[in-house]
C-alpha cells in the first residue's frame, strides 16, 4: 500500500476499562496469549508508518513496560501519559503533544483505540487508501451492525458526507435508529485536527472531551469528513468486558487455526484447538482434539499431538507422538513417544526415539536417545544416557529435605521395578539394579545393585504396642 502523504498513528490506551472489573489495565488482557494492545500494534505495524504514539494512563507503567517487551515492529513506538482521563478528544490531544505543532503539515494521522483486537491490516489499508485519495479533512471507519447499542452513530448528509457522530447517550430517537456506527478508527489531516480539538467542549452527558465532536467542528469550519464502511464489522469489535473478550478471542482463534490449516497442518477439531499467537506448527503435523499450545511452542513436521495436551514454551521435534500430556519449557526429540499421562516440567529434554510413558513425571532431566521410562516414574535433576531402560516405578530421591541433588545414569542401564536412586548418585554404563533396590552409593559400570538395607528390630511390636 502506498500512502501519498506521510503517515503516523496515535493509539488510545489510557482508559481504565471499568467494565472489565479487573486489577489489570484493559489493554493488557490477553487474547490467544497476546495482550489486546499488541494485537492492535501488530495490525498497525504492517503499514508504512513513520511513528506510533501510544497514549497511556491507567496502569501506564505496566502498559508501557509489557508493550515494549512484546513489540515486534520496527516502526518507532513512543509512549505519552494522559494524566487525567478527560475523554477521547483529550487523549488524542495528549498524543499530538509529541508532534510538532505545524498547522500547514500535509501529514496524515491514524487514530486507533487500543481495545479493538480484531482490527486487521487490510481494513486499516482500505481506510488509509480512501483517505489518501481524497481531500477530506478526516475519514472515519464505520460499520453497519445489527445491534448498535452503546456505539456512536454516524449521521450523514444527503450527499453521503458525514455531518456528525453522536454518542449513544446523547442521541435522540431518530439518531438511535441509525445502524452505521463509529468504530473509533479514523484517518485525519493532522494539521486540521489539532485546531479542531482545541474547539471541542465537554458539554455532554459524560462531561468528557469527545474526539467525535472534532467531526462536527471540522464540518462547521468548512471541511469535509468522509466515511468508509468496514467490509467486516467484526474488525471493530471492542474488548470492553470479559464477554466481549471471549467473543473476540473465539474469532481470533478461528483466524489462527484457519491460517495454520491453510499452511498444511491438520487440526482434527479446530473448535477445541487453542493455538497462541507465537506458536509455530510445521507442515503435516496432526493435532488431535483438546490441545492448547501456549507461548513459544513449536510442533515439528509430521508430529502427532493429542488428544488433550497442554504445551507451554515446548519444542517438539519432527515425527514425535505425544498424547494426554502437560509440558512446560520442555523439549521432545524426533520420533519420541510420550504419554498417555506424562507431566514434563521445566528443563525436561527427551532425546530422539526415546519413550516416556504412563504416569511419568520429569523435571530438569535429560533423557538419552532411545531410552525408555515406560511407567510410574519420577525423574528429577537427572541425566540419563542412551538406550537405558528404567523399570516401572523407578524414582529419583533428589531432595534430602534441604537441597536438591543430581542423579547421573549412564548408557544401556537397566533398573528393576521400584528402584529408588538416592541422589547424589551415579549409575555406570551397562549397570543393572534389582527390583526394589534402594541405591545410596555409586554403582560402577556393569555392576548389579540389589537389596534394601532394612533394619530388623526384634520384639518392637510387643514393646510398643503390647
Ligand atoms: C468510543 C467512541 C464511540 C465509538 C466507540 C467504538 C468517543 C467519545 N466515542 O466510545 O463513538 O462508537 O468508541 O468502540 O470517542 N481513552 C483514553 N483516554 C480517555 C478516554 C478513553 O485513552 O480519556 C481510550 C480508551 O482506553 C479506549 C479508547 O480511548 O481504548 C476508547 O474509549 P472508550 O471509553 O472505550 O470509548 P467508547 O465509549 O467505547
Ligand atoms: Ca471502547
Amino acid at each position: 500500500m502506498e500512502s501519498e502523504r506521510p503517515l503516523a498513528a496515535v493509539v488510545l490506551a489510557a482508559g481504565e476499562g471499568t467494565r472489565m472489573r479487573s486489577g489489570l489495565p484493559k489493554v493488557l488482557h490477553s487474547l490467544c496469549g497476546r495482550p489486546m494492545l499488541l494485537w492492535v500494534l501488530d495490525a498497525l505495524a504492517a503499514l508504512p508508518l513513520e511513528r506510533i504514539v501510544v497514549v497511556v494512563g491507567h496502569g501506564a507503567e505496566d502498559v508501557t513496560k509489557l508493550t515494549q517487551e512484546l513489540l515486534k515492529t520496527t516502526v518507532p513506538v513512543e509512549f505519552v501519559e494522559q494524566p487525567v482521563r478527560r475523554g477521547t478528544g483529550d487523549a488524542v490531544s495528549t498524543g499530538l503533544s509529541l508532534f510538532a505543532d505545524d498547522l500547514d503539515t500535509d501529514d496524515d494521522l491514524l487514530v486507533v483505540p487500543g481495545d479493538t483486537p480484531l482490527l486487521q491490516t487490510a481494513t486499516l489499508e482500505a481506510l488509509v487508501t480512501a483517505h489518501a485519495s481524497s481531500d477530506a479533512a478526516a475519514t472515519i471507519l464505520t460499520a453497519r451492525v445489527a445491534n448498535p447499542d452503546g456505539y456512536g452513530r454516524v449521521v450523514r448528509d444527503d450527499r453521503g458526507a458525514v455531518r456528525a457522530v453522536v454518542e449513544h447517550r446523547d442521541a435522540d430517537d431518530a439518531t438511535l435508529a441509525v445502524d452505521e456506527i463509529n468504530t473509533s478508527i479514523y484517518c485525519f489531516r493532522r494539521g486540521l485536527l489539532a485546531p479542531a480539538l482545541r474547539r471541542i467542549t465537554p458539554e455532554n452527558t459524560q462531561g468528557e472531551y469527545y474526539l467525535t465532536d472534532a467531526v462536527s467542528v471540522l464540518r462547521d469550519t468548512g471541511h469535509r469528513v468522509d466515511a468508509v464502511v468496514a467490509d467486516d464489522a467484526r474488525d471493530a469489535l471492542g474488548g470492553n468486558d470479559r464477554a466481549q473478550l471471549a467473543e473476540a478471542e473465539t474469532i481470533l482463534r478461528a483466524r489462527i487455526n484457519g491460517s495454520w490449516m491453510r499452511s498444511g497442518v491438520t487440526l482434527v477439531d479446530p473448535a477445541t484447538t487453542y493455538i497462541d499467537a507465537d506458536v509455530v506448527l510445521e507442515p503435516d503435523c496432526r493435532i488431535l482434539p483438546g490441545c492448547m499450545f501456549e507461548g513459544e511452542t513449536v510442533i515439528g513436521a509430521g508430529a502427532q499431538i493429542g488428544p488433550d495436551c497442554r504445551f507451554v514454551n515446548t519444542v517438539v521435534a519432527a515425527g514425535a507422538v505425544v498424547q494426554h500430556t502437560v509440558a512446560r519449557n520442555a523439549e521432545i526429540g524426533a520420533r519420541a513417544t510420550v504419554g498417555p499421562y506424562a507431566s514434563l516440567r521445566p528443563g525436561t529434554r527427551i532425546g530422539a526415539d526415546a519413550h516416556v510413558g504412563t504416569f511419568v513425571e520429569l523435571k530438569n532431566a535429560a533423557v538419552g536417545e532411545g531410552t525408555k521410562i515406560p511407567h510410574l516414574s519420577y525423574i528429577g535433576d537427572a541425566e540419563i544416557g542412551p538406550r537405558t531402560n528404567l523399570g516401572a516405578g523407578t524414582i529419583t530421591a533428589n531432595y534430602d529435605g534441604v537441597a536438591k541433588h543430581r542423579t547421573v545414569i549412564g548408557a544401556d542401564v537397566k533398573t528393576g521395578v521400584n528402584t529408588v536412586l538416592r541422589a547424589p548418585v551415579t549409575i555406570g554404563d551397562g549397570a543393572y539394579t534389582a527390583a526394589g533396590a534402594v541405591v545410596t552409593r555409586d554403582v560402577p559400570p556393569g555392576a548389579l545393585a540389589k537389596g534394601v538395607p532394612a533394619e530388623i528390630d526384634e520384639g518392637w511390636v510387643e514393646r510398643n504396642r503390647g
